[in-house]
């Protein structure tokens, strides 16, 4: 009898600053597979089947861990304790202020320079219904990163019989602190080196106004007849080229989402490949970067053997939206001493 569960594996992925590097896999009787590496809670591969009975990987990886970290985006990586920018570093919790490390400027960006991403996580499979699981755990800790808190932390992946990965996040801290994980998974469904023929849909009808370093403030781009407008599905290149006049060129954007009956925020599809991605979630925001300053340096890729394109993939990166930043309202992603709060994202792949 053909096994219908879904398997696990461990593999030495490779060394990174004396570390051993782990590399997680699940695979299902769809010959889908997904895999996770240790550094940085990283999603190393999303392997769907393809038409010529080979398998393409649906997102962006890297050759060895060392290239992570040889550009600023976060490739596919675990993002704690917060996606996204907190002006100045400056947090405040119930009126007290924490000053945090900085690491884009005066902003503290997707967990600042200690954050989940840059973290070597502790690997294992474990069981849920029969099936094998990834789960990774950390303690995060307040001396580490600058945040208030140790906070112990799990990231378990799943895959199911009907191709839906699922990563729950889950946090418990010792003190007050924000928690607000996402997954910087970069998209290309394709098989080109970019995803100017994608198509996307996104249940969204404003993003927020950003400043010149991308804090958002407290005005919203109503999206109706602007580019951000992808209410129906619509090609993404089109979109992209119309911000061709912005300084970013393309989309660095925060949306507030309206999740869906099924919670489903964005969907994504290569018209060529037909190969699909629906993103469940059900937090308030998300943000969608197309990644418009990728280089063909310091991006040693898989997909495109060593080059970086830009627009060679697409993040869209669930989170709570954020509040402007000057107001320093942080009280939506403050989770309490002691008591775990969790946040999921779903991938439910088609292909
Ligand atoms: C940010 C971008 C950044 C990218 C990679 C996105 O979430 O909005 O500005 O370049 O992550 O770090």
């Amino acid at each position: 009898m053909s096994n219908t569960k879904t398997v696990g594996k461990i593999e030495k992925f490779d060394e990174f600053n004396g570390h051993q590097i782990d590399k997680l896999t699940l695979s299902n009787a769809n010959n889908v597979s997904i895999s996770v590496i240790t550094l940085g809670s990283t999603l190393y591969e999303l392997n769907v089947p393809d038409q010529d009975g080979g398998s393409r990987n649906l997102i962006l990886n890297f050759k060895h861990s060392q290239d992570y970290f040889e550009n600023p985006f976060y490739i596919s990586m675990g993002i704690g304790r917060t996606g996204g920018r907190i002006a100045d570093g400056q947090l405040v919790i119930d009126d007290q202020q924490t000053q945090l490390p900085q690491n884009e400027g005066t902003t503290t960006l997707h967990g600042g320079p200690h954050g989940f991403n840059t973290q070597i996580w502790q690997g294992e499979l474990g069981k849920q219904d029969g099936n094998d699981v990834i789960i990774m755990h950390h303690l995060q800790k307040s001396a580490d990163d600058g945040f208030p808190g140790d906070m112990a932390v799990t990231i378990t992946y799943t895959l199911s019989s009907d191709n839906v990965v699922s990563i729950n996040f889950a946090a418990k801290s010792s003190a007050k602190t924000v928690f607000n994980p996402t997954q910087h998974t970069y998209f290309n469904l394709g098989k080109t080196s970019d995803i100017m023929n994608h198509q996307l849909k996104l249940n969204s009808t404003q993003a927020l106004k950003l400043d010149d370093k991308k804090i958002p403030t407290e005005d919203r781009i109503d999206v109706e007849g602007t580019p951000y407008d992808f209410r129906q599905t619509k090609n993404l290149g089109q979109a992209i080229q119309a911000m061709s006049a912005t300084k970013e060129k393309g989309f660095d954007d925060v949306f507030a989402v309206n999740p869906d009956a099924n919670n489903i925020i964005a969907e994504l599809k290569d018209p060529e490949t037909n190969c699909a991605v629906a993103i469940e979630s059900s937090r308030s925001g998300m943000i969608l970067f197309t990644a418009n300053s990728f280089t063909h340096d310091h991006m040693n890729f898989v997909r495109t053997d060593g080059v970086g394109y830009p627009h060679e993939g697409v993040a869209m990166e669930p989170m709570i939206l954020p509040k402007p930043g000057q107001d320093r309202d942080f009280s939506e992603m403050t989770i309490p001493e002691d008591q775990t709060v969790a946040y999921s994202i779903k991938y439910h792949l088609s292909f």
